[in-house]
């Protein structure tokens, strides 16, 4: 436990004190979703946002301070669990945080992404920074997959207060059963979020099985890559994988661009965006 926690301290120090050089380096790459990734970055941690972003912005996190009132209790039964949470528990403790939405909700903006899968829906609080970065862009999709039945109709109401329910769907149930399901729909995307079931034999398969479902140049993005050994290792797995064009290791999230337009392979940059 001390040993892991002095390991994170030591490669977040590591990875500020490179930063400016790293930063550099990525740009020399000139390519263009590498570079709007850089944008987004450093509009995230320096906080330049438009007034229209921060109102945005705003509206997620009101959603995320009504649920953190909400006492209801939620089942998890679908994994063979007597398990009951209540929603506010839930809320703080899967939730993405402010920052860590802001920076998806930039980075489909900033690459103009279409269509985003999300693995993991929860509350919906992440699902509201990406439905709220597609709000502008015409006949875009949002698909999130989430096993807790509860938990989907709540994200459900909340996406279709923010926009038409022609432009997002929730597959409901367990993964192993829905990926037929999302394949039927035939949707490449432009960027996928994974966030739910953070093991490593299951995260390789998405990965794996969502490679032939991108629409290139794509953006992925893996949470909690430092969570457990064994995600450690499936980040591992993944950006050296022969389709990685560029990984950015940022602790929390893996990011990788997948481009069969350019020679570049596995190209690995380290960024530090938030202890949260
Ligand atoms: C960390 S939460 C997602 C948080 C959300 N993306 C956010 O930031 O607001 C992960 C979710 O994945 C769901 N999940 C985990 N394993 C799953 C599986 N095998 N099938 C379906 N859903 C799963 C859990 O029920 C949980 O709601």
């Amino acid at each position: 436990m001390i040993y892991s926690k002095i390991k994170k301290h030591l490669s977040i120090t590591l990875n500020r004190l490179n930063q400016t050089r790293v930063l550099k380096l990525m740009n020399t790459q000139q390519h263009p979703t590498l570079n709007n990734i850089v944008d987004a970055f450093l509009e995230t941690k320096h906080v330049l946002h438009t007034e229209k972003d921060l109102q945005l912005f705003q509206d997620c996190e009101n959603y995320r301070t009504q649920l953190l009132t909400n006492k209801n209790l939620i089942s998890y039964d679908v994994f063979g669990s007597s398990l009951k949470n209540p929603v506010y528990s839930i809320c703080e403790k899967a939730s993405s945080k402010p920052i860590w939405g802001q920076f998806l909700y930039k980075l489909i903006k900033n690459n103009n992404s279409k269509n985003v899968l999300e693995m993991g829906t929860n509350l919906g609080v992440s699902g509201s920074y990406i439905l709220n970065a597609l709000k502008d862009t015409a006949n875009s999709h949002f698909i999130s997959m989430e096993g807790v039945p509860d938990l989907c109709n709540i994200a459900s109401q909340q996406f279709n207060s923010i926009n038409p329910k022609t432009q997002h769907s929730i597959i409901q149930g367990l993964y192993d059963k829905t990926f037929a399901e999302l394949y039927k729909k035939k949707i490449k995307f432009n960027l996928c979020f994974i966030d739910g079931n953070h093991q490593k034999d299951p995260t390789i398969d998405y990965f794996q099985n969502l490679k032939s479902r991108l629409d290139l140049p794509a953006i992925m993005i893996f949470d909690d890559i430092n969570w457990s050994n064994d995600m450690q290792s499936a980040w591992e797995i993944i950006k050296s994988d022969q389709d990685v064009c560029y990984s950015i290791d940022l602790f929390k999230w893996g990011i990788i661009i997948i481009d069969n337009s350019v020679s570049d392979r596995n190209i690995h940059f380290n960024l530090h965006l938030s202890y949260s």
